[in-house]
């Protein structure tokens, strides 16, 4: 049987080691074509945030108005998730927002675009772009919104029902979690389930701010961070 092609990744198109700030970073993934989805969609929708940012909050991949605007959860997800954001004790303006994906997969339904999942080979392609914004960021925490997230930094096997709001040991930060994507609770059409599960993401991200809200910013970042830039070479993942 012949052998498959080497998935192509991001990791080409990664500034040299050493140069590789959210600015760099961000300046060098306008420009990738490591996967097909830069054809289709209109601009790579990169992370925005304090360099500084103690949380990093990843989603799945920009839709329809992120690729419009490129900026990351501006549409109807991330008006839900600024609400939430805001009822846990957290300041968006204090985190770093990203997508484990950075362009919009979407089909065409008519005159709409519709959002597309990612599959495992966009997400693989998209990986470095997502390790180099934690080494340059070197966050205390991670909080991962939906499966797509949660599968390309915890675990493959990761479930979101069942394995949510639980504070794990990651090599990307001193902690990480996953929890539902708040599009997820956009989807429940009866009213008394979707309340229920939105209060249920609001007390997962107020476990996120009260884990920080008991640790110092600053300790074990340096090394951490050379650590993990290392490792963000584009081969690497972290242990699930
Ligand atoms: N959903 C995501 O996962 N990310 C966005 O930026 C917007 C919607």
């Amino acid at each position: 049987m012949a052998a498959r092609p080497p998935v192509d990744t991001a990791a080409r198109f990664l500034p040299p080691l050493g140069q590789r700030s959210l600015d760099r970073l961000r300046a060098a993934a306008a420009g990738c074509t490591a996967c097909p989805l830069h054809a289709t969609g209109t601009r790579t929708v990169f992370g925005e945030g304090p360099e500084r940012a103690p949380l990093l909050l990843v989603g799945e991949q920009p839709g329809d108005s992120e690729d419009l605007a490129g900026r990351p959860f501006v549409g109807p997800a991330g008006q839900l998730l600024d609400r939430a954001l805001a009822e846990a004790g957290i300041d968006r303006t204090r985190t770093y927002v990203t997508n484990a994906v950075k362009h919009f997969k979407w089909v065409q339904r008519g005159r709409r675009r519709i959002h597309e999942k990612p599959g495992r080979l966009e997400v693989t392609a998209c990986l470095p772009w997502l390790e180099g914004e934690i080494a340059a960021l070197a966050p205390v925490g991670i909080v991962c919104l939906g499966a797509t997230a949660a599968q390309a930094l915890i675990s493959r096997s990761f479930k979101v029902m069942a394995d949510r709001g639980e504070i794990l040991a990651t090599s990307y930060a001193g902690w990480i979690m996953g929890t539902i994507h708040p599009s997820a609770l956009l989807r429940i059409t009866d009213a008394d389930q979707r309340q229920a599960a939105y209060a249920r993401f609001v007390g997962d991200l107020a476990a996120a701010a009260h884990r920080l809200a008991r640790q110092s910013a600053h300790s074990a970042a340096p090394a951490r961070a050379q650590s993990t830039e290392a490792a963000a070479d584009g081969t690497g993942r972290a242990a699930g």
